[in-house]
């Protein structure tokens, strides 16, 4: 599974920011879209292309575009959302597929709560975001989600990822490839990623 950990100067800028601790929540915000834009941007790099020709200022032209490729965002609830604006910046037109999961902490298995999927699913490719690959439950429980209903490409986009999400992700899902700002050390004994970012939850919406 390839995983490409995006060391371009601008996002080791913001991300040095969001781990700050006492970032404001308005700034966390703010910084989780802007990456989000940044690896959207490097995820995208090899997305088809093909002419066409336009009527410019000076007449007939040929320029690019996007050759037909249909794009659904998944942002993974409620992380994702703070990543969600960052992302449809780049690609206004991109349908949105909302997962939602929670995790018995007993059995630790995972629980579907909201599974919103726009339709053609099977021809899209799809952009997971979810700021924390930290195990890697939700984002493997939400991949295969998607390649039940069809799905046959897709990629994730994630702000943090812990070496031992990397790990299962390749092991089960050696298709995805991975789009991070940065490969951090470890998982601490609670799940947090170190030094990671905290809780990015609660962080985008402020609610500790
Ligand atoms: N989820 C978070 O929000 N932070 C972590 O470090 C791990 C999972």
């Amino acid at each position: 599974m390839p995983i490409h950990e995006i060391r371009h100067p601008l996002i080791r800028h913001k991300l040095g920011l969001m781990r700050r601790a006492d970032i404001s929540t308005k700034s966390f915000r703010e910084l989780a879209q802007e990456v989000g834009a940044l690896l959207t941007y490097e995820a995208t790099q090899d997305l088809p292309l093909e002419s066409c020709q336009i009527e410019g200022w000076c007449g007939p032209v040929e320029v690019d575009k996007i050759a037909g490729k249909k794009i659904t965002v998944v942002p993974i609830l409620r992380a994702g959302i703070g990543m969600l604006d960052g992302v449809l910046r780049l690609i206004p037109s991109a349908k949105v597929s909302v997962v939602g999961l929670s995790r018995d902490e007993e059995t630790l298995v995972a629980h579907t709560y909201v599974e919103k999927l726009v339709g053609e699913i099977d021809q899209r490719l799809a952009l997971i975001i979810d700021p924390m690959l930290a195990t890697g439950g939700s984002m493997i429980a939400t991949i295969d989600m998607l390649k039940k209903a069809g799905c046959k490409e897709i990629r994730a986009l994630v702000l943090v990822a812990a070496p031992e999400g990397i790990r299962l992700l390749e092991q089960t899902h050696p298709d995805v490839t991975i789009y991070t700002a940065a490969i951090d050390q470890r998982l601490n004994e609670n799940g947090y990623i170190i030094p990671g970012l905290g809780d990015a939850g609660d962080k985008v919406f402020g609610t500790k």
